[in-house]
Formats: C-alpha cells, structure tokens, sequence
C-alpha cells in the first residue's frame, strides 16, 4: 500500500490491486501545498469524500471531470456532485462501496462532526472510512472527535493503520487522537488535519510523536508530497512474536 500526502487530509492511496482511492483533495486552496502538488499529475480510480466542508472537496470537481473517477459519498455530496456534472456514486453511512476490479470494499463509518457545503446547502452527515484490500485493512477517520464508535471498529476489524486528524479546535487533537489509536488498537497512526491554517497549528511535532512513541504506536508525520510505501512497515506486525 503506497500513500501519497497532498496536504491536510487529503491522500493519495494506492493498493494492492493498483487501484487509486483520493480522500478529500483540497490541495489548490492550501497555501502549504502551493508549488508541491500538482493536480495533473493525480489520477484516482476513485474520489471518497468525508463530508462537504471546503477544506475536504475543494478540487473534487475538478479531478472528477479530468479523470472520470466517480465522487463516492454521503446521498447529499452524490445530489451535489452529479448537479455538477460529476459522475457520482450514492451511499449513506453504514454502507459498503465494493470494487468490481478486486477484492477492495470501503465502508462508511460514523464521525462526530458536521456537515454543510461552502453555500450552507445541507451536507448530510459527516463520515469516516474503513478500508481494505487484500492486505491491510486502513481507518481514515475523516474530520471526528474522538468517539465510543471507535471501539467497535476495533471490535470489527484487525485496523493495521490510522488517518487520525490531530490539528484540534475542529477535530480531535493530539491527547484524544491518542486515545483514538488505543481504542482503535493500532500500530501506526497518520496524522493529518493540522498546520493548514493558524487554528490547528501543531505546537510540538516532536512531543506528539514522543507521547505516540511512549504507548507503542508510531505517528507517521509526512511532508507535503511525499510519497511512502506502508507495506513492510504494517506487515512487521505480523512477522513480530508478542511478548
Ligand atoms: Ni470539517
Ligand atoms: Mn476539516
């Protein structure tokens, strides 16, 4: 599994099958991602989209059109997009997205948050994603405070990795994003929702990764751009005896 961050929340994941999932693509408007991403060069096979906030679908349109990939959300972001022009694919929270190519599914999952577009126009609510190919099951938890659902995620699935935000003010911050990971009972944990703009501007980088560290899980900070291969890092998991 390949991650690509462009920025805030937004990824770019690749799987094992080779498919593309793009989550929330607001990289034009994001002044630390300005000169580092370029949108041309992205080309998901398909666009998940956590809620209607402008800091989460910003350049969805835009790379929907250019690529074709369909924008999979909430009904309300489906209305929204296919008024636009977009191709779409409707769901509502609870649901599972199945791919046709391989064995990938993606479910949406409930976050604590709201929910409206730029225009005020009704977002539906705000949802999280769980993921998984035939490798790695994935949690990208979208914009959420820290929630009693996130147990039964951990209930359900063997999650191997995280997308928590941990900016604060908006979201979780880096204390509850904590508590998250160990409801969650996961290893690593990637950090997103922070240093955008002034409100959720990270104080320390080193002691959220120490405070991480301290509880055995790793909190994979990336750069803008930046592209990593995750798949030795979550299989040692398994290669590792307990002790
Ligand atoms: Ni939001
Ligand atoms: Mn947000």
């Amino acid at each position: 599994m390949r991650i690509q961050y462009l920025g805030h929340s937004a990824f770019l994941v690749t799987v094992a099958s080779g498919e593309k999932l793009l989550f929330d693509p607001s990289i034009t408007s994001n002044e630390k991602a300005r000169g580092k991403i370029d949108l041309q060069t992205l080309h998901p096979d398909y666009i998940f989209l956590s809620h209607a906030h402008s800091d989460h679908i910003a350049d969805a349109e835009e790379i929907s059109k250019k690529t074709e990939a369909p924008i999979i959300g909430v009904w309300e972001l489906h209305t929204y997009f296919q008024e636009r022009g977009c191709p779409t694919y409707p769901m509502n929270v609870g649901g599972t997205w199945r791919s046709q190519k391989s064995l990938l599914w993606v479910k949406l999952v409930p976050a604590l948050h709201s929910s409206s577009f730029p225009d005020g126009r009704y977002g539906g609510v705000a949802v999280g994603f769980v993921f998984s190919d035939e490798n790695h099951t994935v949690y990208y938890a979208g914009d959420t405070a820290l929630s009693a659902e996130m147990e039964i995620l951990a209930e359900r699935y063997e999650i191997d990795l995280a997308f928590l935000p941990i900016g604060g003010t908006f979201t979780m911050d880096v204390e509850d994003a904590l508590e998250a990971a160990l409801l969650l009972d996961v290893e690593h944990v990637i950090g997103m929702h922070y240093d955008t703009f002034p409100p959720i501007q990270l104080p320390d980088k080193e002691k959220a990764r120490k405070d991480f560290e301290e509880v055995g899980i790793t909190l994979h900070l990336m750069e803008i751009g930046e592209e990593k291969d995750f798949s030795q890092i979550l299989t040692q998991k398994e290669s590792t005896p307990s002790t």
